[in-house]
């Protein structure tokens, strides 16, 4: 489905040149000429409304991949005058042609995924399109049980995870404990690798000193759950591997945000995994040289939930302002979001490691009003100017925001369709984004709708 009108453009088929590319260098093996694979990651801590952008682009995608995490995430999407609250499902299965993939890079709560499930059917979509990696892993109830044990265990320290047992989950990967999909759904295999699994975490419970949890019933839920999964799992990995060689548009989303990720994050505070954008060739068995573009998204202002340094944070009436008026409180837990100013710094630190080649700025609307917004160009850490993102977090949690200020704005922004409409000072502002994190600006976002998105490099996207 193409974008509507209102957006300026009709970027769907890309017209393939009348005679192959000259290469100065080898030709690569695969050798492409359209613009089909676009990776959207966030570039703070999340909830940067990445999942507004899937939904107006999906559109447009023949597949919407997401690449990691659980449900730990979250997004609501309004369609056909219904709304979809989405953990799990990429939000493409609302688009007719557009195949949602979970990807082997995920974790998945099967229970979570039966209530998507049965949400969409409820309204009446097809859930046909789904496909889930027989390398996804799947999350239990001993690891959510492990997630509030390690938080209570870290104290002060704790994380502030979103309680879903998504880390537990992945550390069973990682030390090779896991269950994969394709065992999950395999009736021969399941019962003794649960067993198995179960008897090695209930120790673990247990010096806790928490109560072991019982095999039995485990196995007879989650074998009922197995069966209704099992339809959906497949070769998920080749058949996206063959979408990106026919040169199908393709949608790759992360969740969670670049200050997030487990390596380039604000460690240990992080989730456990990797949101940026090379996230999505480990998640998928996508290779680097085949993303086309990658669109980084952040808010006109930062938010981040659970602990760990901030230096952008505002605190008081001006936080308790634009908490209110963005609506930050939590998809997933509803916990009330840490607003600050934008973090120019961390943007840039996102856009280097992830290769954006475009910007959207969303929740531009929201900014509307104040008579001065910041914007954070450098940290002041014992008297330095910096103007990077430290990588130990004990230099991260000293650094004091050095701010600039421009000019606000006023006026309802979610009326506005073409940036030529936008305040001076807004674009101004836009500009300043730009030039600071050396990345131009594609989307500007302002509003919640669809129709309430102004799209200005369709040619950075796909
Ligand atoms: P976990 O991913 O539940 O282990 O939580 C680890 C950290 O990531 C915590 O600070 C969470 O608040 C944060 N987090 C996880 N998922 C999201 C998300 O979708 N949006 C924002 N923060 C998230």
């Amino acid at each position: 489905m193409p974008l509507p009108a209102t957006y300026g453009y009709s970027p769907h088929p890309v017209p393939l040149p009348a005679t192959p590319l000259v290469y100065s260098r080898p030709a690569p093996i695969i050798a492409r000429y359209v613009m089909s694979v676009l990776v959207i990651v966030g570039a703070l801590w999340g909830d940067e409304a990445k999942g507004k952008l899937v939904d107006v682009l999906a559109g447009d995608a023949d597949l919407n991949v997401r690449y990691c995490g659980g449900h730990n995430a979250g997004h609501t999407v309004a369609a056909d005058g219904k709304t979809f609250k989405f953990h799990l499902i990429p939000s493409g299965i609302l688009h007719e042609n557009c195949t949602a993939v979970i990807s082997g890079g995920m974790v998945v709560c099967p229970k979570t995924l039966l209530d998507e499930l049965d949400n969409l059917h409820a309204n009446a979509k097809t859930t046909g399109r789904l496909r889930i990696s027989k390398s996804a892993h799947v999350l239990f109830p001993y690891h959510r049980l492990l997630d509030r044990l390690e938080e209570e265990y870290r104290g002060a320290r704790r994380v502030g995870t979103t309680s879903r047992g998504v880390g537990p989950a992945y550390q069973d990967k990682v030390a090779r404990f896991g269950i994969r999909m394709a065992e999950f759904v395999d009736p021969e295999r399941f019962p003794e690798r649960l067993r198995i699994a179960l008897a090695m975490k209930n120790r673990t419970i247990q010096l806790y000193g928490e109560e072991p949890l019982e095999y039995e019933p485990l196995l007879d839920e989650y074998q009922e759950y197995a069966e209704r999964v099992r339809p959906f799992v497949g070769e998920v990995e080749r058949e996206v591997n063959e979408a990106v060689r026919a040169g199908k548009r393709i949608l790759f989303e992360g969740a969670q945000g670049t200050m997030l990720d487990l390596d380039h994050g604000t460690y240990p505070f992080v989730t456990s995994t990797y949101p940026t954008a090379g996230g999505a060739c480990l998640g998928t068995g996508l290779a680097p040289g085949q993303i086309d573009n990658v669109l980084g998204v952040c808010g006109a202002y930062a938010t981040r939930v659970g602990s760990g340094p901030f230096p952008s944070e505002l605190c008081g009436s001006l936080a308790d302002r634009i908490r209110e008026e963005g609506r930050e409180f939590g998809t997933t837990t509803g916990r009330p979001r840490r607003c600050g100013w934008l973090d120019l710094v961390a943007v840039r630190h996102a856009s280097r490691i992830s290769g954006f080649t475009s910007l959207a700025v969303t929740r531009l609307d929201v900014l509307s009003g104040f008579d001065q917004v910041g914007l954070c160009a450098a940290y002041d850490i014992e008297g330095t100017r910096v103007d990077w993102v430290p990588t130990d977090m004990a230099e991260l949690e000293k650094a004091e925001p050095l701010w600039e200020t421009m000019p606000g704005w006023s006026g309802d922004l979610s009326l506005c369709r073409k940036e030529d409409e936008l305040p001076a000072q807004a674009t101004e502002f836009l500009r300043r984004i730009e030039a600071f994190t050396e990345t131009p600006i594609s989307i500007v976002s302002v509003g919640a709708r669809r129709e309430e998105t102004i799209i200005l490099r369709p040619d950075l996207l796909w």
